[in-house]
This record gives structure tokens, sequence and C-alpha cells, in this order.
């Protein structure tokens, strides 16, 4: 069965503050949203990863792991993102670095409005 943030329609996100993302260290963003599935209230909790360069561009993954879509953690000794299920392993950029994972870290389309992070899930 999907997950419901698979299911519902696609829109703009605000994820938080531009200015509170810290500089070259991924910042997972979680935040509460209340979906309308028909009869159903759900509350939707996702946490994607912001990644904020020296240029002040921002990229935004998708906190689900490629290979079979564990959630992942960053590891700050090693600078690198791990996945505790099979053991992936990607770059801050999001290209794989070793494990099962088919591909690169799923980019979401993201763009800042009025100091705001917007993500499009
Ligand atoms: Fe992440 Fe398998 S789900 S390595």
């Amino acid at each position: 069965i999907a997950p419901a943030f698979q299911r519902r329609a696609q829109s703009w996100v605000d994820v938080g503050g531009v200015d509170d993302l810290p500089i070259g260290k991924p910042a997972q963003l979680d935040y509460k949203q209340t979906v309308k599935e028909g009869w159903r209230t759900t509350a939707v909790h996702k946490g994607v990863w912001a990644v904020k360069r020296q240029d002040g561009q921002v990229t935004v993954f998708s906190p689900i792991c490629t290979h079979l879509g564990c959630g992942f953690n960053w590891d700050g000794a090693d600078r690198n993102f791990k996945c505790p299920c099979h053991g992936s392993v990607f770059a801050m950029d999001g290209a794989v670095l070793g494990g099962p994972a088919p591909r690169p870290l799923d980019e979401l389309p993201s763009k800042v409005e009025n100091g705001r992070l917007l993500v499009m899930y």
C-alpha cells in the first residue's frame, strides 16, 4: 500500500525559513500537515532533507531511500547519508556511494519565496 503522501495531489509546501538552514550541513525539516482524503483526515509527518550550499542555493531530497523506502540519516562524522536498513550510503549531493541503492537520492522541486523554502510534494 502506498503511503498517503504518495497518493495525494502534489502542491507547494512551506517547510521553513531558508535563513535558518545551516550551510554545508543537511537539515531534516519535519512538520505535520493535515490532509483530507474523502471522509478521512490524516496527519502526515514528513522530513525532507534540505542542503544549503555556500552560495545559498538549497537542494531538497526526499527522505525516502531509493532502495526500498526506509528513512535515512545524516552521519556528521563521515559527512554522508546512511540508510539503516541495508547500508546504502549517499553523498551530500545525493550520489550513491555504496550499498544496494539503484539510483541517487530523489531531489524534490523547491523554490524560495519571501525567505521561505517551498517544496513540491
Ligand atoms: Fe535503504 Fe535498503 S532501504 S538501503
